[in-house]
């Protein structure tokens, strides 16, 4: 059985979708958010998940927040850690911390529209595909092995929330998909990019 912690900071929609998935040796030990208004903590309470707040506010900066929440989430002794929807940008010495076990859904088709407002900006730069990736999370923002990604047509009438809602369904079949593969042992980074085996 493998130990998944998940990191939300708000509706959690993604965690969801793992948690439904009912991933086949994988065992969700905990969701942890930063901000304890987080909506994904009462469902993920509600179906017997251990659940955890940890205020970013109350740290006097980012290091001692990612220390603090590198032993909490030690305490659950992940062998897999997904961000899903965590807005937060982690330290170096967080993420190498979790090198090769931590990773996050991105709502753009990397390395296009990395950062914040990537559909009003695909749909700005008149790109005809969108989508999604996961990757392995690296010191480098939203970079890091691609696991898998999905793709979306952007519509000549799209707005960002009618493209955010298409890219997001994709998010929901993918980021299950990709937990299943590495709790399967099934993902191999080699040389920055993810190969799979069967
Ligand atoms: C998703 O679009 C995800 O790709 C991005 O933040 C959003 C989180 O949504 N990183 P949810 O909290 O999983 O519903």
């Amino acid at each position: 059985m493998k130990n998944i912690v998940i990191l939300i900071s708000g509706r959690g929609s993604n965690m969801q979708a793992i948690v439904e998935a009912q991933i086949d040796g994988a065992k969700i030990a905990a969701v942890i958010a930063n901000r304890a208004d987080a909506a994904g903590l009462a469902w993920a309470a509600e179906r017997g998940i251990a659940t955890a707040v940890l205020d970013h506010k109350q740290f006097a900066g980012r290091d001692a927040f990612d220390a603090a929440l590198a032993e909490l989430i030690d305490s659950y002794v992940p062998d897999l850690v997904v961000l899903a929807g965590f807005m937060r940008i982690l330290t170096p010495g967080f993420v190498n911390h979790y090198a090769n076990r931590l990773i996050n859904i991105h709502p753009s088709l990397l390395p296009s529209f990395t950062g914040l407002h990537t559909h009003e900006r695909a749909i700005a730069e008149g790109v005809k595909f969108a989508g999604c990736t996961v990757h392995f999370v690296t010191a480098d923002l939203d970079h890091g092995p691609i696991v898998a990604q999905a793709v979306v047509p952007v519509l000549d009438d799209d707005t960002p929330d009618a493209l955010a809602a298409r890219v997001l369904k994709e998010e929901h079949r993918l980021y299950p998909e990709a937990v299943a593969l590495f709790v399967a042992d099934r993902l191999h980074i080699d040389a920055g990019r993810v190969r799979r085996s069967h």
